[in-house]
């Protein structure tokens, strides 16, 4: 049973490794702005999920979930969701949004499941630079 666990700056090249097996884009280790909203899944000496969380003082953000293709519906997801939630609920934070790419039908899939259920709202967003 993997272990769920609090990021460590060590794991920087391993949760891109996830990320990268993910199909997901890597981060920059500046942007990891809060290393306790950073939770990973370790099955053995392995890093094999992560999620990054972030809280604005009103709403919660959940971001950069991905768990390696091998390690798949064993329920790590879940258990990262979680742990995050219960991080985000400890210091005040009372609803947690994310983002779905329309055409990941899984990942829809499995934040349904949970509980995450689409809203209406649009994206807007613009370049500052
Ligand atoms: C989405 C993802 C994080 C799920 O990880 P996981 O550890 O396999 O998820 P879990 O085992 O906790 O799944 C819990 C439930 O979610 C649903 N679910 C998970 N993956 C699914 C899939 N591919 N298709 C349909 N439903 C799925 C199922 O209901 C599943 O329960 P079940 O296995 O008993 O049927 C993983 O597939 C992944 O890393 N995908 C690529 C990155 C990504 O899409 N991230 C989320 C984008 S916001």
């Amino acid at each position: 049973m993997p272990v769920i666990r609090s990021f460590s700056s060590d794991d920087y090249e391993a949760v891109c490794a996830v990320w990268t097996a993910a199909g997901r884009e890597t981060l920059p280790r500046r942007e990891i702005t809060d290393p306790s909203l950073m939770v990973v899944a370790q099955d053995g000496d392995r890093v094999c999920g992560v999620v990054m969380g972030t809280f604005d003082g009103r709403r919660g953000w959940i971001l950069r979930l991905a768990v390696h293709p091998q390690h798949r519906r064993r329920g790590i997801a879940t258990r990262l969701v979680a742990e995050l939630g219960a991080r985000l609920r400890r210091i005040g934070c009372l609803r947690a949004n994310l983002l779905v790419l329309p055409d990941n039908a899984a990942g829809l899939a499995f934040w349904q499941r949970l509980g995450y259920l689409p809203c209406p709202d649009v994206l807007c967003t613009k370049p500052l630079v």
